[in-house]
C-alpha cells in the first residue's frame, strides 16, 4: 500500500572539525493518501467549499470533524463520508461551542493536527454604500468572517501547542484584496484575515504550528449563487453557476470547488512542511490582471 513516510535517517556533519550525529527528517510523499492518520476540524462543512474540503481530505485518509451550526446538513455530509467523519455542531460566533468541537477532537482522537477555520457567509449585499451601511449587519459578518476565525486558531492553539504541531488554515478571499468584489462587510472581514494569519503565525511558528490562509476568487457554491441570484433576477441556479464559472482569467480552466480543496490539503499536509504565514490565492491569476481603460483614438479631442 502507498502512503506518506517519514524516516529518522542519521546525517554525519563536519563542523569545527568535530564530527557530530544529527537526526533529520525526510519526507516521501508516495501514491496519494497525504493526510493518513490525521485528524481535522473544517468549521463550515456542511456546504460548498468545506465541504469539498472534507471529501478530500478523507480520500487522503484522514478523520474530519464537520463543525457547522447546519443541524440538517452538517450530519448528512458525516454520513456520506462514513466512519471518517463526524459531525459536531458548532457555531463559530459562540466560543464555547469552537472550543467544545477542539475539545472532542482530542476525548475522540487524543489529537489535532488541522484546524480548518473555513465557515463564513457574506452578510447583506444591498445597500451598497458606506453612507447606508448598517453597523449591526457589519458587526455580525465580522463576528462570524473575523471573530470566528480567531476563536478556532485560538482553540486549535491550545490543543497544538504541548504537542509542538500542526496546521491551522483559514478561508480569506480575494474580496480581501481588491475593494469593490464584495459588499463592504465582506471586503473588510476578509482582508482581516491574512493580517490575523501574519500575527498568529509570528507566535506559533515558535511551537511549531503552521498557519496559511486561502483566498479564492468566485466559485458556484450555494453562498455565491445566492448571493450572485439577488443580482441578476430571473436566471436559475444553474445559469448563475455557468456565469460564475465563466469569470474565469486563465484560458481552458474554470475554478471549482476541488481547488480550494486541493489548497487545503496542500497546506494541511506535510507538502507544506516549511510554509507558514502565508496566503495561498487560488484565483487562475485573476488579481495579476488590471487594465487601464484607455479612450479609444475616436474618444480623445
Ligand atoms: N464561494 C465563493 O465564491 C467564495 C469565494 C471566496 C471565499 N469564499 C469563502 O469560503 C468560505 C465557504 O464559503 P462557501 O462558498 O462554501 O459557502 P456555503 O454557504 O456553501 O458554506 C458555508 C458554510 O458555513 C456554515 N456557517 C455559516 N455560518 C456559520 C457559523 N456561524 N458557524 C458555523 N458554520 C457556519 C454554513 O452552514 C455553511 O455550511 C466562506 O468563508 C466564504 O467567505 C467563498
Amino acid at each position: 500500500m502507498l502512503r506518506t513516510l517519514a524516516r529518522e535517517l542519521k546525517l554525519t556533519n563536519f563542523s569545527n572539525g568535530l564530527v557530530k550525529k544529527r537526526s533529520s527528517r525526510f519526507y516521501a510523499t508516495v501514491g496519494g493518501r497525504r493526510l493518513e492518520g490525521k485528524i481535522a476540524i473544517i468549521t463550515g462543512s456542511a456546504s460548498g467549499l468545506g465541504k469539498a474540503t472534507a471529501h478530500e481530505f478523507v480520500q487522503h485518509g484522514a478523520q474530519v470533524i464537520i463543525a457547522d451550526n447546519d443541524t440538517q446538513l452538517g450530519p448528512k455530509v458525516a454520513k456520506e463520508l462514513g466512519h471518517s467523519a463526524q459531525y459536531v455542531e458548532c457555531d463559530v460566533t459562540v466560543e464555547a461551542q469552537v472550543e467544545e468541537a477542539v475539545n472532542f477532537a482530542i476525548t475522540n482522537y487524543g489529537k489535532l493536527d488541522i484546524m480548518y477555520n473555513n465557515a463564513g457567509i457574506t452578510g447583506p449585499v444591498i445597500p451598497p454604500s458606506i453612507t447606508e451601511l448598517d453597523l449591526d449587519e457589519f458587526e455580525k459578518v465580522m463576528r462570524i468572517n473575523v471573530t470566528g476565525v480567531i476563536a478556532g486558531i485560538k482553540h486549535a492553539a491550545r490543543v497544538m501547542i504541548p504537542k509542538g504541531y500542526g496546521s491551522i488554515i483559514c478561508t480569506s478571499s480575494i474580496s480581501g484584496l481588491f475593494g469593490g468584489l464584495g459588499p463592504h462587510p465582506y471586503t473588510i472581514s476578509k482582508s482581516t484575515i491574512p493580517g490575523v494569519v501574519k500575527s498568529v503565525a509570528s507566535e506559533l511558528c515558535g511551537a511549531g504550528i503552521r498557519v496559511n490562509c486561502i483566498s479564492p476568487t468566485a466559485i458556484p457554491t450555494p453562498m455565491s449563487l445566492y448571493q450572485i441570484g439577488k443580482f441578476i433576477p430571473g436566471v436559475t441556479y444553474e445559469q448563475i453557476g455557468e456565469i460564475v464559472s465563466g469569470l474565469s482569467a486563465l484560458k481552458g480552466a474554470k475554478c471549482e470547488d476541488i481547488d480550494v480543496a486541493r489548497a487545503a490539503l496542500y497546506l494541511a499536509s506535510d507538502d507544506a512542511k516549511f510554509i507558514s504565514g502565508q496566503n495561498l490565492i487560488v484565483d487562475g491569476g485573476f488579481t495579476s490582471i488590471k487594465n487601464f481603460a484607455f479612450p479609444s483614438p475616436d474618444q480623445i479631442g
